[in-house]
């Protein structure tokens, strides 16, 4: 997966059509009062969570593997702000320094397609927690129900005012039970005033993950499970919650 081609157009897409998502902000605000920093961020992009928080004062080391994201985060920081970008994979990062509270949001650990990935990720945030320390993520759930749709369907055609064009985007997905993976085939295409067009792909694969799994995979690397939520404020969780999100606290060493 490869997000550097996307990065331009990540904050623009997210505020014209991630709605659900939107409603994260005031919970890992929520959190962040509760659980204290300095904070550890996985996979931050370009700074949609992270800005909010350390514009409340918090200092937050945040990581993420795209360099384009990085460098746009790192254009929104202002000297007020106390964070640390860092380019790294949330799989073996090393950084001197251990947090009372860290999170991964907008089901970013699912980018993980292995077991064995999970692990090492999980692992590694570990090492850089202090005792009892909260690790918060949120997941979408269920996502391998339903028939693959292979045919691609236009999903939207938007205004990208930065470029004065228009963006078409054409998506299909393909559902792998066995792996428990599903793979989004995202064709872009920006079309400026002369009718040139420029195509991109952008291609993720997520991996499912149910309670009772993440449950265990938490406790064999050094976690336990405290709390699960189906919703951004509180809600229970339950068959038909669009968002589960996790809280696990260090345990042991
Ligand atoms: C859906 S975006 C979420 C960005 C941000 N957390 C937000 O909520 O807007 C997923 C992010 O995960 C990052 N990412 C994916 N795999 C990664 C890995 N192995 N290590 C670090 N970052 C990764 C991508 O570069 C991208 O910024």
């Amino acid at each position: 997966m490869n997000w550097n081609n996307f990065a331009e157009y990540y904050d623009w897409e997210f505020s014209q059509v991630c709605t659900q998502q939107q409603k994260d902000i005031s919970m890992w605000k929520r959190f962040a009062a509760e659980f204290g920093g300095p904070i550890l961020e996985i996979c931050c992009g370009s700074g949609r969570i992270t800005l909010p928080l350390a514009d409340e004062g918090y200092e937050i080391t945040a990581i993420d593997y795209s360099e384009n994201l990085i460098n746009i985060l790192k254009s929104k920081i202002s000297k007020s702000h106390k964070i640390t970008p860092i380019m790294a994979d949330m799989r073996n990062f090393e950084i001197d320094k251990k947090f009372p509270f860290a999170f991964i949001s907008y089901a970013s650990f699912q980018q993980l397609l292995t077991l064995h990935d999970q692990i090492e990720c999980l692992n590694t945030i570990n090492r850089h927690l202090e005792n009892g320390a909260i690790l918060a993520f949120d997941i979408t759930p269920c996502l391998c129900e339903g028939e693959d749709s292979q045919m691609e369907t236009l999903q939207y055609s938007l205004n990208y005012p930065p470029n004065n064009t228009v963006v078409n985007l054409f998506s299909a997905y393909k559902i792998d039970r066995l792996n428990c993976l599903k793979h989004y085939f995202d064709r872009y295409e920006e079309i400026d005033q002369s009718g040139n067009i420029k195509e991109f792909k952008h291609n993720i694969s997520l991996r499912e993950i149910t309670a009772n799994y993440m449950e265990l995979l938490l406790e064999k690397c050094g976690f336990e499970l405290i709390q699960m939520y189906g919703g951004f404020a509180g809600e229970k969780l339950s068959e038909s919650s669009c968002n589960a999100i996790f809280l696990a606290r260090k345990v042991g060493k």
